[in-house]
């Protein structure tokens, strides 16, 4: 299996605070580590640990951040497209206090100039079997890459995320939706706490397949005139939510077989939520990924 993903790179930095510091204030900070992110980027390596040949297209800076992304990246298998442009690496200053509420500031810097695909990057989407996209990318790049993909049969699988402005007729130009309980209900327009269900039946309606996320619960697989199929999330001892998501995703992306039918889907979605009950159990997002193998010997 060949997966394309095309999204953002990030360094997270991490402090953790008695309190997040309201204007004028000032804080010391009871801890600090830096760790690799960004839903490209984590998507990647969640794809490349689950055994797929992983292609990453994203755009770094010129600067130490973007040498550490690189390097992490390839130390986990993937294949590295990157763009080295005039504005810095993407960063994302995270404040978490005591009870593990977080404010985050996210500068895109690169991430933005991640526009006007070559024909390189167009071939590249063109000769494989799966094109995994984010919204952390310019849209423009988003639809142009979804566009290629078409053309080409190459399935597309679109993480509607993080939620906020969204065309919809982006839906016309994907395969498979992955989104979130909280971002399904904003793309349907609907108010949070709207069954599953009813969101599934609203977003379906566009023709493409979706896999609603719904977290400690499992997930929700659908496609346009079936019955959706709840694949419960296994029962563990969590540590660590942050980037489940992305895990899930990549792991998915990497176990769906070319024709994307619904029994592919579903196992994919097996697949996944096996993925991310791993993840969940470890600390920090990028190295709780885990490998096809830990996924295997997990559900044996
Ligand atoms: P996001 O991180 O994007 O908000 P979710 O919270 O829905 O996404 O989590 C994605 C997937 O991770 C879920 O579908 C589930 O398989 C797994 N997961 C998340 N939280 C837990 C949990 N507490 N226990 C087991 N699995 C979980
Ligand atoms: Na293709």
């Amino acid at each position: 299996m060949s997966v394309v993903v095309i999204g953002s790179a990030n360094l997270d930095l991490v402090y953790e605070v008695d309190r997040i510091p309201s204007p004028g204030v000032t804080v010391l900070s009871r801890g600090f580590a830096s760790f690799t992110g960004g839903k490209g980027n984590n998507q990647a390596i969640a794809a490349a640990r689950a055994g797929a040949d992983t292609l990453f297209i994203t755009a770094l800076g010129q600067d130490e951040a973007a040498d550490r992304l690189a390097e992490e990246a390839r130390n986990a298998g993937i294949t590295l497209l990157d763009r080295r442009v005039d504005a810095p690496t993407g960063t994302a200053l995270i404040f978490v206090d005591r009870k593990g509420e977080n404010s985050i500031v996210v500068n895109s810097g690169a991430n933005a100039e991640l526009v006007d695909l070559t024909e390189a990057e167009l071939a590249e989407i063109a000769a494989a079997d799966v094109l995994v996209l984010q919204l952390e990318t310019p849209l423009a790049t988003v639809i142009a890459a979804a566009r290629a993909a078409r053309a080409a049969d190459t399935v597309v699988v679109l993480n509607a995320a993080p939620s906020g402005a969204f065309p919809v007729e982006l839906l016309s130009k994907i395969d498979i939706l992955v989104v979130n309980e909280h971002e399904a209900a904003e793309l349907a327009g609907e108010p949070a706490g709207t069954g599953e269900r009813s969101l599934m039946s609203v977003l379906t309606v566009h023709g493409c397949d979706v896999v609603i996320t719904l977290g400690a619960e499992g997930a929700l697989v659908g496609g346009w005139g079936t019955t959706p199929v709840k694949i419960p999330a296994f029962k563990v001892e969590v540590q660590d939510t942050t980037g489940a998501g992305d895990v899930f995703v990549g792991a998915f992306a990497a176990t769906l077989d070319h024709t994307a039918d619904e029994r592919s889907l579903v196992a994919a979605t097996e697949f996944a939520t096996a993925a991310a009950a791993l993840a969940v159990q470890r600390k920090g997002a990028g190295p709780s990924i885990p490998t096809r193998e830990e996924v295997h010997e997990f559900l044996a």
